[in-house]
């Protein structure tokens, strides 16, 4: 049963510039217990997503995280007590628990989840980061077959999974990432035909080079410089699906914004889109079904990056922003 105390991490200042493990204090509390319409939940694994330092910056689409509060956070977790109809012990569900060990949660938060082996892959390919990859590509770009797709922060939880859709999609695919070694990655471990190291200087040529008949689709995961040097080598009628900004999120803003901004979306007749995964979540069991599919065929893999230990979150997000990840990042708590 339960501990008699709850770990916390708490963000005990919002970061104005890179964010560092003196952002983070752990600290023990007593349990909490759960009211009427409530749920205790037991933190099994912290999802850790590069959208965590965007909550430090302000609003999104959810609360900024304040400082001096518990540092938020999505996880899988399990009912340890139940004063809600709909949830009895033992259930598994998603929910926004924050980084702690234990948390009540009101019943009406939760997204109630299947008992799947490994319990891991509800957070990967199964989770926000598959069905971000799903939804974003398919709904939002709709990549045809022998179209050219690019994809950023390609070695990364959602990056992975948008490029495997786009080859079992027929499409040619081109990841770009941090280092070599992720790129050699991405190319003999998980079937993309190019991967481009954006470190390496020179992106510009080395994607031209990659993507010889230019771009018809680019999943956009980082913004900054990467989008505007894939917005000029868009195809006619290409899409970009907008997923989200890592470059702007850990630091300060950026001076300016990307060129060719609109300028080359007009006359390139341009569809650019953005989307948060929970707009398609009426879809999300066709979704998951799709993907589980494919996982047993073989056709998309699973790479999970799995850090033990609540007391080392921090660390775990910290290092994600700097690259350190390869696949879906998340803590074992318990
Ligand atoms: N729209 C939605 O509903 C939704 C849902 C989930 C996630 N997202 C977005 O999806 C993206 C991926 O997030 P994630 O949580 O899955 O993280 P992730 O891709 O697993 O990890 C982040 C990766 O970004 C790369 N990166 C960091 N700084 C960068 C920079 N300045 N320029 C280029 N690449 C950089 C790093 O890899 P390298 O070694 O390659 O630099 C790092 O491994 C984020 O933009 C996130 O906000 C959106």
């Amino acid at each position: 049963m339960a501990a008699a105390t709850n770990r916390q991490i708490l963000l005990v200042d919002t970061p104005k510039g890179k964010l560092g493990p003196e952002h983070f204090r752990l600290r023990e509390v007593e349990m909490p217990s759960a009211n009427d319409g409530e749920v205790l939940l037991r933190v099994r694994y912290i999802s850790l997503d590069a959208a965590n330092r965007a909550w430090m910056q302000g609003a999104t689409y959810r609360d900024a995280v304040e400082a001096g509060s518990v540092m938020a956070g999505g996880a899988v977790a399990e009912v340890v007590e139940s004063k809600a109809p709909a949830f009895s012990r033992g259930d598994l569900v998603f929910a926004d628990t924050g980084w702690q060990d234990y948390a009540v949660q009101p019943a009406k938060r939760l997204i109630k989840l299947p008992k799947i082996e490994p319990m891991t892959h509800l957070l990967s390919v199964y989770g926000i980061a598959g069905l971000t990859a799903y939804f974003g590509l398919l709904r939002i770009a709709s990549p045809r077959e022998g179209e050219t797709v690019v994809v950023s922060a390609a070695a990364g939880s959602v990056g992975s999974i948008v490029g495997q859709i786009a080859k079992i999609k027929g499409c040619r695919v081109v990841g770009i990432a941090g280092g070599k070694a992720k790129c050699d990655w991405l190319v003999a471990n998980l079937g993309f035909d190019a991967a481009v190291d954006y470190k390496a200087g020179s992106l510009f040529k080395a994607l031209k080079a990659a993507a010889p008949k230019g771009i018809d689709v680019y999943f956009d995961n980082v913004g900054g410089d990467i989008f505007e040097t894939c917005l000029a080598q868009m195809n006619m009628g290409g899409r970009i699906s907008c997923c989200g900004a890592i470059s702007a999120y850990d630091g300060a803003a950026p001076a300016t914004g990307p060129r060719g901004v609109p300028g080359l979306i007009v006359v390139k007749r341009l569809t650019v889109k953005g989307f948060i995964v929970t707009d398609f979540f009426a879809e999300r069991e066709k979704a998951i079904a799709e993907l589980q599919a494919w996982v047993a065929a073989g056709k998309l893999k699973v790479q999970e990056d799995v850090i033990d230990g609540l007391e080392n979150t921090p660390r775990a997000l910290i290092g994600l922003l700097a690259g350190d990840n390869r696949g879906k990042r998340m803590v074992k708590v318990a």
